[in-house]
């Protein structure tokens, strides 16, 4: 039952550590926005509000999970003060006090003139200051993609860049993270009469999913916490997984990646693009900085959406996922989680626990790429994934996967037939791309045209050719 957004009377509030001070908050729900629990209870309005919905960066602050070492830049806008609990918290006030020198990262923007209306500038300095806190010198590269979650419209981007390099130069690691230990997390926080469950066991994750069928289950709360957001709205009872001991786990066996299911997609992203360096880049252009600090790869899968980036990816893989309910544990491919548009093969209370990627086989040769109008912080038209084993140059195997070609991602499986078996060239996929009319009916929306769609959908086959021709043979362990 969503609840329209009310004070009332709490018992118990988060507790974190707010620029270095402790603050328990007492006054709010526990699903209210970091940003309007900055510029509205704590008074401090140097975080901004653009749009609201993770896209313009203007409210990015920096978070420190508890337990954790590293300050991630987070949409504030997006983040809940629940989700803050046992965490530390540092806003652009608590980068430098009044009387005291700007931090580096503010003065480089100064020096640089790196700012004209200024609305922009703590969303960028706050992005900036969580680069530097990594340490070293980054190159542009690093630095676009840390700046890829901000938006401004009157400076331009060359002075922030600029900006950008001459504060990140040889710098210390954590240099500027306030001191002092995070409260311990709380199992619930309670406001009147709106409730908030962070277990950290899967059984009791389980327990609260049966007692309270109509919870809202929370991960990183890109996607949910647009309703807290933008619609205003507050679930009755929130149940988050963020402190779940066993979906936080990554592990790396020699059979797999295993990926927990409150594992942000920041955190899955290094050993993701060891093993497949295509999928690697797949998720340095999901969403922003921001959005893949807080988004984890399950939240991705479970609100099935046909245009998310990561199921053409893990079905092309041939990942699996565990799922775990009131009646046990089971495992089904990623391929066969979606049914029906938004709809999947989750029960009521069950949760996905982990996501379990197969490493590939010596000659698998794996490709993934997403079309959309920009580059970055955008939404696919369509995305392709292909896993590809050469053999005797010949077609042995064959997995193809799309997003944005149908109602829920899927297998592109005439065309894999068609391909099977047959020599390696750029006829074969050109002809094959004839198959893909038989596998998906597009639809037309805002993002691209059916025709397009299926055009693209095509023409990747033949770059997939290309871009393996273009590497010397076939490669071995490559993704
Ligand atoms: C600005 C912006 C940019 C974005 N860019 C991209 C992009 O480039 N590509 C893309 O694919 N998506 C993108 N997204 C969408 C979103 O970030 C992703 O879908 C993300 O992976 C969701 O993960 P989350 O942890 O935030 O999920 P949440 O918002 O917490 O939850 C999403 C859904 O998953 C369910 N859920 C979460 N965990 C579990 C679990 N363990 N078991 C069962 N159900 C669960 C929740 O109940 C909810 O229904 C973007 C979103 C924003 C706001
Ligand atoms: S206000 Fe635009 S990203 Fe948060
Ligand atoms: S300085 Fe005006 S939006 Fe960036």
């Amino acid at each position: 039952m969503a609840l329209p957004l009310s004070r009332t009377d709490r018992k118990m509030g988060a507790r974190f550590l707010l620029n270095g001070t402790e603050h328990e908050v007492l006054s709010v729900v526990p699903t209210m926005t970091v940003l309007d629990y900055l510029r509205g209870e704590a008074g401090l309005r140097g975080t901004k509000e653009g749009c609201a919905e993770g896209d313009c960066g203007a409210c990015t602050v920096a978070v420190v999970r508890h337990g954790g070492t590293r300050a991630e830049a987070i949409n504030a806008c997006l983040y809940t003060v629940g989700q803050l609990d046992g965490a530390r918290l540092t806003t652009v006030e608590g980068l430098s006090g009044r009387n005291e020198p700007p931090d580096p990262v503010q003065q480089a923007m100064i020096s640089c003139h790196a700012s004209q209306c200024g609305f922009c500038t703590p969303g960028f300095v706050m992005a900036l200051w969580t680069l530097r806190q990594e340490g070293g010198t980054p190159d542009d590269d690093a630095i676009h993609e840390a700046l890829a979650g901000n938006l401004c419209r009157c400076t331009g981007y060359r002075p922030i860049v600029e900006a950008a390099r001459q504060a990140c130069r040889n710098a210390q690691p954590d240099q500027g993270i306030p001191d002092g230990a995070s409260p311990a997390p709380q199992e619930s926080l309670t406001t009147g009469d709106v409730a908030w469950f962070a277990p950290v066991t899967l059984d009791a994750l389980l327990a609260l999913r049966q007692s309270h069928p109509g919870a809202l289950l929370l991960a990183g709360g890109t996607d949910v916490g647009l309703q807290f957001s933008k619609e205003r709205c507050h679930a009755a009872v929130t149940i988050s997984t963020s402190h779940v001991r066993e979906l936080r786990l990554l592990r790396e066996t020699p059979g797999a990646l295993h990926i927990g299911a409150a594992v942000t997609i920041s955190e899955a992203l290094p050993a993701c693009e060891r093993t497949w360096p295509a999928l690697g880049a797949i998720m340095r252009r999901f969403g922003s900085r921001q959005i893949r600090n807080a988004a984890t790869v399950a939240g991705n899968l479970a609100n099935a959406s046909p245009i998310g980036d990561l199921a053409p990816c893990l079905m092309a893989l041939d990942a699996q996922l565990d799922l775990a309910g009131p009646d046990g544990e089971r495992s089904l491919p990623v391929e066969e989680f979606f049914h029906a548009y938004r709809r999947t093969a989750l029960d009521d209370a069950e949760v996905i626990t982990r996501i379990r990627i197969p490493r590939p086989a010596d000659g698998t040769i794996f490709r993934a790429w997403k079309i959309s109008k920009r580059h970055d912080q955008d939404i696919s038209a369509v995305i392709g994934a292909f896993r590809v084993v050469l053999r005797n140059g010949r077609i042995a195997d064959m997995r193809i996967a799309f997003g944005g070609m149908a109602a829920v991602p899927a297998r592109a499986r005439e065309t894999e037939r068609v391909l099977a078996g047959r020599t390696w060239s750029e006829s074969t996929v050109r002809d094959a791309g004839d198959a893909m009319e038989r596998d998906f009916t597009p639809i037309d929306d805002q993002r691209a045209s059916a025709a397009y769609r299926l055009r693209v959908a095509a023409n990747l086959l033949v770059r997939l050719y290309r871009d393996v021709a273009g590497e010397s043979a076939v490669e071995v362990n490559q993704a």
